[in-house]
């Protein structure tokens, strides 16, 4: 499968990464207007011993006709010189750019099947969470192609467009909110006497280590509160303080916030 880069950047050197890693077959082609950041795409997702596996490209156009997919990787205020460049194009083309919307390209690019993703910083190492929803003229096999691209990079949903805003909202805005509790959570340790750096490390362990014990014995947040919970012991003693206070509504008003802002951004 032939799979193109349309920008080089930071986002799309870790989804061909994963690509590649993943798709034995995957020959990445890919374009940016800074070379240096090509060059640095090619070392960081190329295959060693095979040469074939990632290649650059003269300019956009080459990059869309020589490919099955192609990923739109720029900034969305790049977008409209991209649309003017890759004017005509055909083929299965995959939007990572926040903001911009199906329709926009489907007008652009009458001949052109899009899908638009929302994806989060966390691909940078492979543990993507993303949304992401297929435009009018795609197809059912464009699906299962995206699919296994996009799973390939972590987490992927496929999701009716009008739902992208709350996904920017939870999981695209999502790792700045989980920083600041990993923040608050470090700052808790450290007040009760741990070096931080130990208490850093200790609540990175325990954020990663409950949510892949979650995932990996698919047990519900409301079970392991149970687990965890001995009759008068420390976790209940804990839980009384937390389980009291507003966390939840400030958490549904955070996620919110963002929403309404990816809404009125989108509009
Ligand atoms: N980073 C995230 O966590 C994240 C999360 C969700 C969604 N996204 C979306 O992902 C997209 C890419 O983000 P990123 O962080 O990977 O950006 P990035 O690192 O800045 O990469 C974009 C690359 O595109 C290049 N470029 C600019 N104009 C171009 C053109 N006409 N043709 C080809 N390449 C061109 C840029 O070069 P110059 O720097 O020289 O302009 C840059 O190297 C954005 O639309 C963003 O909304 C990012």
């Amino acid at each position: 499968m032939r799979i193109g880069f349309i920008g080089a950047g930071n986002m799309a050197t870790a989804l061909a990464g994963a690509i590649v890693g993943a798709i034995d077959d995957a020959r990445i082609v890919a374009f940016d207007v800074d070379a240096g950041r090509l060059t640095e795409f090619i070392h960081a997702v190329a295959r060693p011993g095979d040469s074939d596996a990632v290649t650059a490209a003269a300019g956009n156009a080459q990059v869309v006709d020589g490919c099955d997919v192609c990923f739109l990787a720029v900034k969305p205020q790049v977008m409209p010189t991209i649309l003017a460049e890759i004017a005509g194009a055909g083929g299965l083309l995959v939007s990572i750019a926040a903001g911009i919307r199906i329709a926009t390209f489907e007008t652009a690019l009458p001949d052109a099947r899009i899908v638009r993703v929302m994806p989060n910083t966390p691909c940078l190492v492979g543990a993507m969470a993303a949304g992401y929803a297929n435009g009018s003229r795609v197809t059912s096999e464009d699906r299962e192609v995206v699919s296994r691209l996009l799973s390939s990079a972590g987490y992927a949903v496929e999701l009716p467009e009008r739902l992208l805003d709350a996904v920017t909202g939870l999981s695209g805005s999502g790792p700045a909110f989980v920083a600041r509790l990993i923040g608050a959570f470090t700052d808790a340790g450290a007040a009760n006497g741990l070096p931080r750096e130990v208490a850093y490390r200790l609540t990175l362990a325990t954020f990663a280590g409950t949510a892949r014990l979650l995932d990996g014995h698919a047990m519900t947040p409301d079970e392991l509160v149970t687990m965890v919970s001995s009759p008068n012991g420390t976790t209940v003693a804990g839980r009384a303080v937390l389980e009291a206070s507003d966390i939840a509504d400030v958490i549904a008003s955070t996620v919110a916030a963002a929403t309404n802002r990816s809404k009125e951004l989108g509009s």
